[in-house]
Order: C-alpha cells, then structure tokens, then sequence
C-alpha cells in the first residue's frame, strides 16, 4: 500500500475506490483470490504481522470492503484481536455482541453478525472486552466458531494480532485457508520479517504472501503510482 490512507479510522468515508490505494487493494484482493490454494468457495483467511502497528486493521477493512463492492460475495470481516480491537470503531458498530461474548456462550453467532453501511459486508465484532484473550484462543468453541463462519458467508476476513509477541494467530492457522502477513516498509528488521514468515511456515499453515504497507514513506518516488500519474480520478 503506496497511498497514505486515512486521518482517522472511519473506513466507510475514507474509501474511495477511484484512488490510488483503491487500485492497490483490488489488485491485492484479485492476487489473493486468484494466485494462491485458497478453495473457490468459502474462502478464509487472516491477516496477522510481525510487530504491532504495521497495518492489520487498515488493511482487512479494505480488503473486505472492496471484496463486498468489487467482487459482490458475501464478505464478512471477523476482529478476532481481542487484545486491541479496533475494527467496531471502523466501521461505526458497538464492540457488544462479538467473539468473546460467543465464545463465553453469553451470545449466539447467527445473532451477531452486525450489518455495515456497505451492502454484502458484515462485521463480527470482538465482543466485550476480555481479561483473558488467551484462553479464549486456547479453546475448542473458537475453532467450531471460526469454521461456522464459512456456512454464512463466501469470504472471511480475520484482522488478529501480531504473530511474533502472540500465539493467537498461529492457534487459529488450522482454522482458515491461508494467512497474508502485514509488513510495515523500512520498518520491520529483515530478521524480524524473516522470523514471522517461519513461524506460519513452521506450524503448516498456508502463507498466501506478504504485502508491504505504508511503502511510499519508504520507497524512492518511482514506486509511487502519483509518479505515473495513475491516480487521475476526480475527487468527490
Ligand atoms: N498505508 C497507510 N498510510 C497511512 N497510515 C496508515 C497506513 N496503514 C496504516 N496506517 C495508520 O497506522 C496506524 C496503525 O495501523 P493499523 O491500526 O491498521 O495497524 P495494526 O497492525 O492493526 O496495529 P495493531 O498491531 O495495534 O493492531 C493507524 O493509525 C493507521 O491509520
Ligand atoms: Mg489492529
């Protein structure tokens, strides 16, 4: 992702599909759904990093919300980072009635999918905050919760947290089709980078590939789309 995206975390009014970033996320989610092993139907997977803070939750939001407009599949986007959640604030829905409420059997899950303004996307929220995320992961009702997901919606998209300080993403890898990793440019330590990659590989689970994000700060002009003039669409 090349493009400075947001000023504040509202996905719904910072999308603008014309943009530069816009492009970038059809490309990412066309790469995603066409060259890699995930099954034509059903497909999940989720989205972790190396450190904290290298673009998760921007970039599941994005990726979802062009899946529901671009790609017009049922699209669900699932917050399963129950140590900072941010993803009912993206999209304007209470943090009520999530994963943790589900998984501590205080809610049902086909009555907790929370439509957004975008039609084809619903969120599934973290629920009420938890003192205690990792035994939450460590449970079987996550599993049987992450492979329900599948019954209701054609694509899933899971924002977790980073792989290298925490075990969740690595708990859910048997449960989805494959996992993209978040790398932050001219951030993340090469060996840093290195090491989230072994421990997906390590643990069996399908790597569909790194993206890099936040590039632009990072890179010399000529990666940057405005140099080609690509990003010639009016602005609303
Ligand atoms: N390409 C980008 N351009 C500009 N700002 C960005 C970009 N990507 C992410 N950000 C900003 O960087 C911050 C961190 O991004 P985000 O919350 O998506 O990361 P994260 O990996 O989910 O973090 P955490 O590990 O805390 O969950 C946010 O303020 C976000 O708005
Ligand atoms: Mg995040």
């Amino acid at each position: 992702m090349s493009e400075a995206l947001l000023d504040d975390l509202n996905v719904i009014d910072n999308y603008d599909g014309e943009s530069a970033a816009g492009t970038e996320f059809r490309r990412l989610l066309h790469n995603l759904l066409t060259n890699s092993v995930l099954p034509e139907e059903g497909r999940s997977f989720l989205i972790t990093s190396a450190m904290t803070g290298e673009g998760k939750s921007t970039i599941a939001s994005y990726l979802a919300v062009t899946a529901a407009i671009y790609k017009l599949k049922r699209t669900l986007i699932v917050d399963a980072d129950m140590r900072k959640p941010t993803l009912h604030k993206r999209f304007g829905v209470k943090q009520e009635g999530g994963l943790t409420d589900i998984l501590e059997a205080k809610a049902k899950l086909e009555d907790n999918f929370k439509k957004t303004p975008i039609e084809n996307l619903s969120i599934l929220t973290s629920g009420t905050a938890h003192s205690n995320p990792t035994r939450l992961f460590d449970s079987q009702e996550i599993h049987e919760v992450m492979r329900a997901l599948k019954f209701y919606y054609d694509l899933i998209i899971i924002d977790c947290a980073p792989i290298i300080p925490v075990s969740d993403p690595l708990l859910l890898s048997r449960d989805v089709d494959g996992i993209l990793i978040v790398l932050k440019a001219g951030e993340t330590p090469k060996e840093v980078a290195r090491r989230a990659c072994d421990i997906v590989h390590e643990a069996g689970a399908n790597l569909l590939g790194v993206t890099l994000n936040n590039v632009r700060e990072a890179l010399p002009y000529y990666y940057n789309h405005r140099y080609y003039g690509y990003n010639y669409a009016a602005k609303k």
